[in-house]
């Protein structure tokens, strides 16, 4: 009888993704009423043949700036087998068109409003803000967002070669810490920097390698030689990271050759995961889209989005679970 041999990496990966998907399957109930609510299925139906997403977002009557949003939504609809999606035209539009037959918190109210995120509808004012006035809700996020940094440990291992040549990183968007204070360990001649809004990283101290800085990453980064963004990017649309973007080349930009952005963030691949993969990058996907304004990436869209902020190639690795990390070089 063969053996198999187990990966603990790869499985508690696989655990964390399996995890993840349970913590936020309610989205996928939520997004089923919102259609209903939203009557896309009365109105496929009633139009007896297939629709794109302009067409179906016109009939909704849903706010313009709502139909990218519209298509997210029948994104995760198409996976979990309530549309089916049909390919009319590969040179059409970017190769194809799709043609298709409450989060409790996410109302079909919401896809009628210009009002960015749910959060902001309900509370009047952004994520971060929101954070920043109630102490327990920012403690208990930086502690699960320090918890998913604690696995990195396991992936980190067998990532030398990304860290190998840097003598400083800042690790923007850090929060208290946990992913850099495991990259300083490891590599103990490396300088690191947690980088985050100040009333995250007040109360945080450092090691012989290890800094808090606290600021604003539309303002300004710290220079080192590599920047790292996990899990920031998702959290903001095209325009927003961008900007984040063209600061980190600005704090990479005294090192001649070499100076790189490192983002751990997922990238959007339906065709090729399996089904528990693609599932929990769509879920996150209306998590961000309806919390934050934020987003999951494709290939195509994280290469569009790269190029707008002028970096000149990019090389995306697949991590362990459900995340890449994509080296960008100016
Ligand atoms: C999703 S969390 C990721 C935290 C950490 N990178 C990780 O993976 O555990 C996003 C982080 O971005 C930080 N953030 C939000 N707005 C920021 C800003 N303008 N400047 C710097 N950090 C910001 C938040 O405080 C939060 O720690």
């Amino acid at each position: 009888m063969g053996s198999i041999q187990a990966n603990p990496a790869s499985e508690s990966f696989e655990a964390q993704a399996h995890l993840y998907k349970h913590i936020f399957s309610h989205i996928n109930g939520a997004v089923l009423k919102c259609a209903v609510q939203l009557r896309i299925p009365d109105i496929i139906h009633s139009h007896g043949q297939p629709l794109t997403i302009p067409q179906l977002a016109s009939k909704l009557e849903v706010h313009p700036t709502k139909t990218a949003s519209i298509e997210r939504l029948v994104r995760l609809l198409v996976h979990n087998g309530f549309l089916a999606e049909t390919k009319v035209n590969e040179e059409e539009q970017e190769g194809r068109r799709k043609h298709i037959l409450s989060l409790h918190l996410l109302s079909y109210l919401w896809f009628k409003e210009e009002e960015k995120t749910i959060v902001e509808s309900a509370f009047g004012l952004g994520f971060w803000d929101l954070l920043e006035r109630d102490h327990q809700y920012m403690k208990s996020f930086n502690e699960g967002m320090a918890s998913d940094s604690q696995m990195m440990n396991m992936a980190l291992r067998d990532c030398k070669s990304i860290f190998d040549k840097l003598e400083t990183l800042v690790d923007v968007g850090g929060g208290t810490g946990t992913t850099c204070r495991i990259i300083s360990e490891r590599y103990p001649n490396l300088k690191c920097i947690v980088f985050d809004l100040p009333q995250v990283v007040e109360s945080s101290s450092g090691s012989h390698n290890l800094t808090y800085v606290g600021g604003s990453m539309f303002e300004s980064i710290p220079f080192a030689d590599a920047v790292l963004l996990k899990w920031i990017l998702h959290n903001w649309d095209d325009e927003s990271s961008v900007k984040i973007l063209n600061k980190c080349k600005e704090a990479i930009s005294k090192k001649d050759e070499g100076g790189k952005v490192i983002i751990i963030d997922a990238v959007l691949k339906e065709k090729e995961d399996d089904n528990d993969m693609a599932q929990v990058k769509l879920l996150f996907d209306i998590l961000m889209m309806s919390t934050l304004n934020g987003k999951e990436r494709t290939e195509k869209e994280w290469n569009k989005l790269l190029v707008s902020a002028g970096f000149k190639h990019h090389k995306i690795t697949p991590l362990f679970g459900f995340r890449s990390i994509i080296e960008a070089y100016p």
